[in-house]
C-alpha cells in the first residue's frame, strides 16, 4: 500500500512460533500484513482479512498490489523494489493517508505504520492497516460544517445591512406614494420600486432564514399537523403526473419548532424533488419517532444521541452525483437553468432546521431517487396554541402620544420620525444610549414608549430600556432588529414579554405594532 515516499512493504519472515504473539495479532484492532521482497503476503491477521473483505487464507500468497486500486499498483511496485534495495534500518511507524481496495472493489482511504524486520528468510516488512473511513467523514463534515458557518455569518452580515437599507427604500417610497393623487404618471414608477424592494426583502428574508438569524416562534407542535395543513398547498405544487404520499406515524412525538419555518422547509423539498421528476413520478413524506444512538452520533457531526422526530422527503427522480451533493446546501447553489432555480431552497431549509437545534440528511442516488431527513429533537410537552396577538386593523393606528426613537442609523431613525409624526405622535430621537438617556432627562412630558433598535454603538437597546425604566417605570419598549441578536433571542426572553419589531418592516407593521403597545393594559416592556 505506497505513498509518495517510497515507503513500502519488505519482507517479514515467520512471524515466530509462539502463540502469544499469535493471540496479540489476532485481537489487534488494526490489519496486520507481512509482506516479502517479492512483494507477497506471508501472513495476515483476521482483522486484515475483515478490512479487506477477503477469507484469510485467501490473501496469503497473494501479491500485496491485490490490495491497492488498480490505478496505484504500478507505482507500488516501483517503490515497493526500492525500498528492499535500501531498507530504512531504524524501525518506524509512518503515518500515511492512502487508498486501498476491498474485494468488491470498493475502495476506503487507510492509515498505515510500516516497520520491519531482517529473518532468516531477509527482510520482511510489516503493515499495520487502519481503516480511517468514518474519521475521513467526520473531517469532511467539519469542513463542511466550517465552511457553512462562514458563508452563513457572510449572509447573514450582508441581510442585516440591506434590511436596513430596504427599510429605508420602501418607507420613503411609502411616503411618496402617499403623496402621490391615484391618477399621477409617477404613482408607476414609485410602485415599482415598492415591488423591487419587497422582492429584495424576500430574498433577504431568505438570507436570514439560512443564516439562522429569522426572527423565529417557536413553539410544541406536532409534525403530521403541521404536513396534513399544507398538504392541500403542496399538491396545487405539483403536476399531474407526480403522485403525493403522506405516511405520518401514528403516534408521533412532539417538536417545538416554528411551523412557519417547518413548512417553508416541507415546501422548498417537495419543490425540489417535483424538479427532480420532470417525467413524474411519486413524492412520499414520511414521519416517525427515532432514537439515534451514539453509534450514528460518533459518524454524524454535531448530533447528540437521544430521541428524534423524523420527516423524510423521498423521490424517485433523477437524484444526484457526489459533488453535486457536496454544494447542495449552499446558498446559491443550483444545477438548474436561469430562472428555474435560486440556489436557496436547501440553504433555508439547512438553516430552518439547524435554528430548530435539528439535523438534515440526504440520501441520493443518481437515477434512483433522493431522500431528505430532518430530524428534530422530540419534546415530551403537549403542543401549543399560537399565543401572538393578531395584526390590528389600520384604521386605529393613529396617536398622539410621545415616543422616544433610539437607532444609530440616520436614513432609519429619520424615516421612522417622519411616519410616527405624520400620524400623530411626537417623536424624540436618539442615535445611542447616552442621548437617549439624556434626552429623556430633559423631557418634562411623559414618554409613552421607547422605540429602539437592539443593536446600538455603545450598549444595547436591552440596555437603553433598562436605564429608562429606572427614571421612568411605566414606559412601554418596543425593539426593532435586522435579525435576532443574542441579547433577545434567548428564547425565554423573546417568548415571555420582548416586543419585537423585525426589520424591514413595512409602514402598517411599524405604526400597528406600535398602536398595540400603547392600547395594552398596564404597563409593558
Ligand atoms: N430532490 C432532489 N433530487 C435531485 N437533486 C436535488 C434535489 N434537491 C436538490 N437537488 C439539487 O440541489 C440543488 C440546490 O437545490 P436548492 O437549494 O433548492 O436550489 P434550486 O432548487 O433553486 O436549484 C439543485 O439545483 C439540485 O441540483
Ligand atoms: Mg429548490
Amino acid at each position: 500500500l505506497g505513498n509518495g515516499e517510497g515507503v513500502n512493504f519488505s519482507l517479514l519472515g515467520p512471524i515466530g512460533s509462539e502463540q502469544m504473539l499469535r493471540a496479540v495479532l489476532e485481537s489487534a484492532s488494526q490489519a496486520i500484513l507481512s509482506v516479502d521482497r517479492e512483494g507477497k503476503i506471508r501472513s495476515a491477521n483476521r482483522r486484515a482479512a475483515d478490512v479487506f473483505g477477503y477469507a484469510p487464507e485467501e490473501l496469503i500468497g497473494q501479491s500485496i498490489e491485490l490490495l491497492i486500486p488498480a490505478p496505484l499498483r504500478e507505482q507500488h511496485i516501483r517503490h515497493r523494489s526500492t525500498y528492499f534495495q535500501a531498507p530504512r534500518v531504524r524501525p518506524m511507524g509512518l503515518g500515511m493517508d492512502l487508498m486501498a481496495q476491498r474485494k468488491d472493489g470498493v475502495q476506503f482511504p487507510v492509515e498505515i505504520s510500516l516497520s520491519y524486520i531482517e529473518s532468516d528468510n531477509g527482510i520482511m516488512a510489516i503493515a499495520f492497516v487502519s481503516d480511517i473511513s468514518a474519521r475521513k467523514q467526520l473531517e469532511e463534515q467539519l469542513i463542511q460544517s466550517q465552511k457553512m458557518e462562514a458563508v452563513g455569518r457572510l449572509a447573514g452580515g450582508i441581510a442585516h445591512d440591506f434590511n436596513n437599507l430596504l427599510t429605508i427604500i420602501s418607507g420613503y417610497n411609502r411616503l411618496l406614494l402617499d403623496r402621490l393623487p391615484p391618477q399621477d404618471a409617477n404613482r408607476g414608477y414609485a410602485e415599482e420600486i415598492l415591488k423591487a424592494a419587497e422582492r429584495a426583502a424576500a430574498l433577504t428574508r431568505q438570507l436570514l432564514m439560512f443564516s439562522r438569524r429569522e426572527m423565529i416562534h417557536p413553539r410544541v407542535i406536532n409534525l403530521n399537523r403541521v404536513i396534513s395543513a399544507a398538504s392541500q398547498m403542496l399538491r396545487r405544487l405539483i403536476p399531474q403526473s407526480i403522485e403525493l404520499v403522506f405516511v405520518p406515524h401514528p403516534n408521533l412525538g412532539n417538536v417545538k419548532a416554528d411551523p412557519g419555518q417547518m413548512e417553508q422547509a416541507l415546501v422548498n423539498l417537495v419543490i425540489n424533488a417535483r424538479d427532480a421528476m420532470p417525467k413524474g413520478g411519486r413524492i412520499t413524506i414520511e414521519t416517525a419517532n427515532v432514537e439515534l444512538d451514539h453509534e450514528y452520533s460518533r459518524t454524524h457531526l454535531g448530533v447528540a444521541p437521544g430521541r428524534y422526530v423524523m420527516m423524510a422527503v423521498s423521490d424517485s427522480g433523477h437524484g444526484m452525483d457526489p459533488e453535486t451533493k457536496r454544494h447542495i446546501f449552499e446558498p446559491f447553489f443550483t444545477t438548474k437553468t436561469a430562472g428555474h432555480g435560486t440556489g436557496l431552497g436547501l440553504s433555508t431549509v439547512y438553516g430552518i432546521v439547524k435554528q430548530n437545534h435539528g439535523d438534515i440528511w440526504v440520501y441520493s442516488e443518481l437515477e434512483r431517487g433522493t431522500t431528505f431527513k430532518v430530524y428534530l429533537p422530540r419534546v415530551d410537552q403537549p403542543e401549543e396554541q399560537d399565543q401572538r396577538p393578531p395584526e390590528i386593523p389600520t384604521k386605529s393606528r393613529l396617536g398622539s402620544e410621545t415616543i422616544l426613537v433610539v437607532e444609530d442609523e440616520p436614513g432609519v431613525r429619520n424615516l421612522i420620525r417622519t411616519i410616527l409624526t405624520e400620524n400623530g405622535y411626537r417623536v424624540l430621537v436618539a442615535a445611542d444610549v447616552l442621548e437617549a438617556l439624556q434626552i429623556s432627562q430633559q423631557h418634562d412630558g411623559p414618554i409613552d414608549l421607547l422605540l429602539t433598535d437592539v443593536v446600538l454603538p455603545h450598549a444595547s437597546g436591552v440596555e437603553v430600556a433598562k436605564h429608562l425604566r429606572v427614571s421612568r417605570p411605566g414606559v412601554r419598549v418596543l425593539y426593532m432588529s435586522g435579525y435576532t441578536e443574542n441579547a433577545v433571542a434567548h428564547q425565554s426572553v423573546l417568548d415571555a414579554d420582548v416586543e419585537l419589531l423585525p426589520k424591514p418592516f413595512s409602514f402598517e407593521q411599524l405604526l400597528s405594532r406600535v398602536r398595540q403597545l400603547l392600547d395594552a393594559a398596564g404597563p409593558r416592556g
